[in-house]
């Protein structure tokens, strides 16, 4: 951890601690609050930890007042354009941009792991038709430690490997497996000719009774929508998986904690959420009537897709995206889909009202995400699965990092403990 020779003062009560202060690589200086219990006998109070840094990390740095999204130092927008999803998730994996010959192994050994084991497909058929898929996921990810053994041992490196490995191949399987069964329809193998995006379209929307040929356009704007979501630094699910992982549980177990926090509507479900407004909102002319309600502090409903904890400015990523929203709305047209006029007017009507710009509020990531999938035609329930299986990587990848941390603790929050002090048991007939 990089040191400075700066420090802190608290006074407590007249009395002074020197607290040490850490200076990143980039973003503000942070206060080492770490021997504070011991010396002072004080906690630190920030409920939402919206002032405290919980880890160092090499991976990915945000600043929220720029719009500024980087990847090992690499801007998203270069990133979005010019590389594609796995040559990323080399690069969050490893640290570096790979060679040529270093990127066709390392897509290789993610082909070569694509397919589940068969006795899956029964776990798959144990849930409800009408189960949501981002419920199967979880179950299925966490049920990997009970099919994939050799792969569960965290302090041998090889296994730590192969658990990467296997749930970045095998997580477009699964959520497209989750999506077939959701609609009833047979189950589609991954197929290792296409490449990452093109498999999973085709595990979506191939059935065996036609020939399916995913576009390459449509193919692009899947590979940015999974580049696009594929680390975020510790946002709520990354620190969830780290969490989870710091007790020593197994990799599967800690992905699947991590996909049951990413389902929340302020998390990785608005996108869901989004186009489920979209939908309540109807037609074009009921926009300011729920803009209004977005802006009335007595009415708890938000505009989802609108906002974020970091971005103060402009989610980068929302920009990228909107471009590629275009692509596919000029490539499928809107003219039919009401859902996608009632965006194109919302996003317009939001961005031209002073609430929205005081606050701050622009369109995040998961608004254009939604939209773009809403024309692909994937079902709103399959945007967070989707969400999920992007953002694998980046689980993965701050999984590694924390473990190969010498100094790794159980994660242990303590609290401001506001309930009764010491009472006396009252039995039941006197109370
Ligand atoms: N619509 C209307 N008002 C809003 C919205 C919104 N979407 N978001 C924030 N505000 C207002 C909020 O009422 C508050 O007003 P005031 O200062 O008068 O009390 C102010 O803006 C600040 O909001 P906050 O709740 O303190 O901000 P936060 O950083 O705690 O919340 C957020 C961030 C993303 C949870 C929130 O903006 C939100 O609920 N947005 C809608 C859900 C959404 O789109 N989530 C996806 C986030 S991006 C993907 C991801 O990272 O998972």
């Amino acid at each position: 951890m990089a040191d400075t020779t700066k420090t802190a003062t608290l006074t407590i009560d007249g009395q002074n601690y020197e607290l040490p202060m850490h200076s990143p690589t980039a973003g503000p200086d942070v206060i080492d609050i770490r021997k504070l219990y011991a010396q002072a006998g004080v906690f630190t109070y920030d409920p939402g930890f919206t002032s405290t840094a919980s880890t160092d990390s090499t991976i990915t740095f945000i600043d929220g007042g720029k719009g500024e999204l980087l990847h090992r130092g690499y801007p998203i927008d270069q990133l979005a354009a010019k590389s594609h999803y796995l040559e990323v998730c080399y690069l969050l994996l490893y640290g570096e941009l790979p060679t040529a010959a270093k990127l066709e192994d390392f897509e290789a050994r993610v082909t070569n792991h694509t397919m589940l084991h068969e006795q899956m497909m029964n776990f798959f058929r144990g849930f409800r038709r009408d189960a949501h898929p981002m419920a199967i996921m979880v179950g299925v990810v966490g049920a990997m430690s009970a099919f994939y053994h050799d792969s569960t041992d965290i302090n041998d490196p090889w296994q730590r490997e192969v658990a990467s490995i296997r749930l970045i191949a095998k997580m477009p399987t699964i959520a497209a497996m989750a999506y077939k069964y959701h609609i009833g329809q047979p189950f589609v193998y991954p197929r290792n000719n296409l490449d990452y995006a093109s498999n999973f379209l085709n595990m979506c929307f191939s059935v065996p009774a036609e020939d399916y040929q995913p576009s390459p356009i449509l193919a692009r704007a899947m590979d940015r929508i999974f580049t696009l979501h594929a680390d975020h630094e510790q946002n709520a699910s990354t620190s969830t998986v780290r969490l989870a992982s710091s007790s020593g549980a197994n990799p599967f177990a800690c992905i699947a904690a991590g996909i049951a926090c990413l389902w929340g509507p302020a998390h990785g479900g608005a996108n869901q959420a989004c186009l489920e407004m979209l939908r309540e909102i109807g037609t074009v002319d009921r926009i300011p009537e729920f803009i209004a309600r977005a802006k009335d502090k007595d009415d708890p409903f938000r505009l989802m897709g609108f906002g974020h904890r970091v971005y103060k400015n402009f989610d980068p990523r929302a920009t990228v995206m909107k471009e590629s929203a275009d692509e596919v709305l000029d490539l499928l047209g809107v003219e039919n889909n009401p859902v996608l006029q009632v965006a194109k007017e919302l996003e317009k009507a939001a961005l031209a009202d002073p609430y929205f710009a005081e606050k701050k509020l622009f369109p995040n990531v998961d608004f254009y995400s939604g939209i773009i999938l809403e024309a692909m035609g994937f079902p709103t329930s399959m945007f967070t699965p989707i969400f999920a299986l992007s953002r694998t990587v980046g689980w993965i990848s701050q999984w590694k990092e924390q473990l190969s941390d010498p100094q790794l603790k159980i994660g242990r929050p303590r609290q401001l403990y506001l309930g009764s002090t010491p009472r006396d048991y009252i039995d039941i007939e006197n109370r």
